[in-house]
């Protein structure tokens, strides 16, 4: 590698025709997506986002570069409020829950960040405030007032995700307030026929209000230039995306929503708002920096430093156009010089989805494979969705695992591991007399780290595991082309080379493989025995010098049996079948009440003398009841789930002092409590053991 000027040149061999040119950098800071703290890690998070930042993480500190990796959780945003509605808890709570679950799951995968912060912190509400000042008083936003959806149940202003109703286009009814999934229109709320709020199921008002806008329209050609000229280098999966949102022209986006959960705007007048969740989040990368040095600054104002996001395809427009024109309004930080995206992981071919519990989720895994963080960190980048939606099943996981990591990986080392014990008791042989062969083996383990390393620097993660796993493959050639168990006898100085050789492949396997499988290279290098390593002995063929002691080692992987994985399998088969079962939504809660409001209900007990069919109604019944103080007539909506006969002296609650109400020309005086399930269906609540009529329910 020459160093030419600022740059590095680099070519790997001979056969390399192809140089690559890139700028040298001081420092490195990488960030990855700050997951919703709503629920677990999974695979897909992983894969998408995770294990390359990690990988590539590993590989500069490995090369002795200052680096720092930033994530942390995004505890802001409509679906945490939801979800904490939900449960009945406080949206505190619940990030609160899902911060810690998932700080432990990368650290137990040795996701290895400097920081895993979050958004709920001071340092982040005065950072994301501090931002938001700056550019309110440099005159950077616009204030517009606009009609949005309300829900005036639930008393709040309703994200166009939360508003459902019938599409205009095809009439299917639950169509979403950005877009109809049944024909595929993108819609906004006002366009559904019969809109309701997903939070109480009531119909939404138009409500005026005012936001602050970002301008994005006014950073168009400036973005046009930054990022169709000057970074063609960019992935085409987003390169191809900031084109296309670029060419269709950009508008002003609001950066605050009318909530109570989340950082307040902090100026006067702005009582009820708070930063949108995605202005806020990714100050979150700036606020976690802050928090873990306080020498922040320089990696975020010096362009000397290499800023590079890691995210999953759904964030792109926000890391590549968003939070960019935040940057550069902001006017004192570096921007983004790469945003490695990737797309979406499948898994047994279908979507990842959180709320049909299909996935495979971090802390279940080690429940089931202790110890085995690296094969799912082999199978989820051998198998990365880099340039399109990949599908993970378990056979793969399974094959991978015994035709690669075992077949290929643990067999090579076991080998030299036995054949250096057996022959040496551990100790590395001098090399004798190289020939031809061995010649051209030591030129190809310097080509496959250099392979290795070139293919992290660009991003290509599987390429670069391909490459390692290469190293592996040509010490199995090797062994099986020199068969020093056959030299032994006849040529043992012969025998001396080759086993050094296999042990300084093994040693730059260790090195190469370190930032895809830390845990098993971690033990590899005990049983070698090395301490002292950098990248920068990749590729070396002295790495363990003659005389060296090494230990006996001993398997680095075990095969996975079928019965194993078709547990697995099983397992995602039952919940495919309980979700389809289980009811698509629980009724979101309900505004509070005060105890007064509620005391004001007369419920009873109360027992049905007689019951018929209202006739010409299909789900109207009429009861005669004893509710303890008269005999009245109620006409009930339950004829679908009750036959009449079935009801009589069955003892019910009702309310009693409902206002009553003329049905089909019968009055009825007070209702009958029933439990509707989200599809539903209706059954009738009784007390637990028979009790006098009219005792009161409290
Ligand atoms: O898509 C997500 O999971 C977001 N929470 C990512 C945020 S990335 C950054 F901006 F913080
Ligand atoms: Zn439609």
């Amino acid at each position: 590698m020459l160093l030419y000027q600022n740059y590095y040149i680099c070519g790997t061999s001979e056969t390399n025709i192809f140089f690559s040119v890139m700028k040298k950098y001081k420092r490195y800071l990488v960030t990855s997506a700050l997951p919703y703290a709503n629920g677990p890690i999974h695979i897909g998070h992983l894969a998408g986002v995770y294990i390359p930042s990690d990988i590539y993480t590993r590989y500069l500190r490995l090369k002795g570069e200052d680096v720092i990796s930033i994530c942390g959780s995004d505890e802001h945003g409509v679906p945490i409020t939801l979800k904490a509605r939900k449960e009945g808890i406080s949206p505190k709570q619940v990030v609160d829950r899902y911060h810690e679950m998932n700080k432990k799951s990368f650290e137990d995968f040795g996701i290895a960040f400097d920081i895993f912060s979050r958004t709920s912190n001071k340092t982040h509400y005065e950072t994301a405030s501090e931002f938001f000042l700056k550019l309110y008083n440099k005159g950077e936003f616009i204030e517009k007032t606009s009609l949005q959806y309300y829900d005036p149940e639930a008393g709040c202003f309703l994200a166009d995700r939360y508003i459902t109703g019938e599409c205009p286009h095809c009439h299917y009814q639950a169509a979403y307030g950005d877009q109809c999934e049944k024909c595929g229109s993108s819609l906004s709320p006002s366009d559904l026929l019969n809109p309701k709020s997903t939070i109480s199921g009531s119909q939404p008002i138009l409500k005026e209000t005012f936001h602050w806008y970002l301008p994005l329209d006014k950073y168009e050609t400036w973005l046009k230039k930054w990022i169709l000229e000057e970074h063609t280098e960019w992935k085409p999966n987003v390169y191809g995306q900031c084109k296309s949102w670029l060419d269709q022209g950009l508008q002003p986006r609001a950066v605050s929503r009318d909530l109570d959960w989340g950082v307040p705007v902090p100026i006067e007048g702005a009582k009820g708002k708070v930063l949108y969740v995605w202005f806020d989040a990714p100050i979150g990368y700036i606020s976690a920096t802050k928090e873990l040095t306080p020498d922040w600054e320089k990696y975020w104002k010096d362009p000397e430093t290499r800023l590079i996001h890691f995210i999953g395809k759904d964030n792109i427009v926000f890391h590549c156009i968003i939070f960019p024109a935040m940057l550069k309004a902001e006017g004192s930080f570096i921007l983004p010089d790469n945003v490695p995206a990737n797309e979406f992981l499948n898994l047994e071919n279908d979507k990842i989805s959180t709320s049909r519990n299909w996935a495979v989720w971090l802390p279940e895994y080690l429940e089931d494979f202790p110890g085995k963080q690296d094969i799912l960190r082999y199978t989820l980048c051998a198998n990365a969705p880099e340039t399109k939606d990949n599908d993970f099943t378990w056979k793969d996981f399974q094959a991978r695992n015994n035709n690669e990591l075992v077949a290929i990986l643990g067999n090579f080392i076991n080998r030299t591991l036995v054949l250096i014990n057996n022959y040496y008791s551990g100790i590395v042989p001098a090399r004798g007399k190289t020939e031809g062969y061995d010649n051209e083996v030591l030129a190809e383990i310097k080509a496959l780290a250099v392979a290795t390393g070139e293919a992290i620097e660009n991003f290509k993660f599987r390429e670069g595991l391909k490459e390692a796993m290469n190293l592996a493959r040509l010490g199995n050639k090797y062994l099986a082309d020199t068969e020093p168990w056959k030299l032994i006898k006849t040529n043992p100085e012969r025998v001396k080379t080759i086993i050094n050789i296999s042990i300084q492949i093994t040693a730059n396997l260790s090195i190469i493989l370190e930032p895809f499988l830390p845990f098993s290279m971690k033990k590899l290098r005990e049983w070698i025995n090395l301490s002292n390593f950098s990248w920068l002995d990749a590729g070396k063929t002295e790495i363990l010098k003659p005389g060296h002691k090494i230990s006996k080692g001993g398997l680095l992987f075990e095969k996975i049996d079928d019965e194993t994985i078709n547990m697995q399998i099983e397992k995602l088969l039952k919940t495919r079948k309980e979700t389809e079962k289980a009811p698509l939504t629980v009724a979101s809660l309900k505004e509070t009440i005060s105890y007064e409001e509620f005391s004001k209900m007369d419920i009873r007990t109360a027992t049905v003398l007689e019951a018929e069919k209202v006739p010409k109604t299909s789900k109207l019944l009429k009861l005669k009841i004893d509710c303890g103080t008269d005999i009245r007539t109620i006409v009930s909506g339950i004829a679908e789930f009750y036959e009449p006969e079935k009801l009589i002296g069955k003892q019910i609650l009702i309310i009693a002092n409902l206002e009553p109400r003329t049905i089909r020309g019968i009055e009825s005086k007070g209702m009958i409590l029933m439990a509707e399930d989200s599809k539903g269906n209706l059954v009738m609540v009784t007390p637990e053991s028979k009790t006098e009529n009219g005792s009161i329910v409290k």
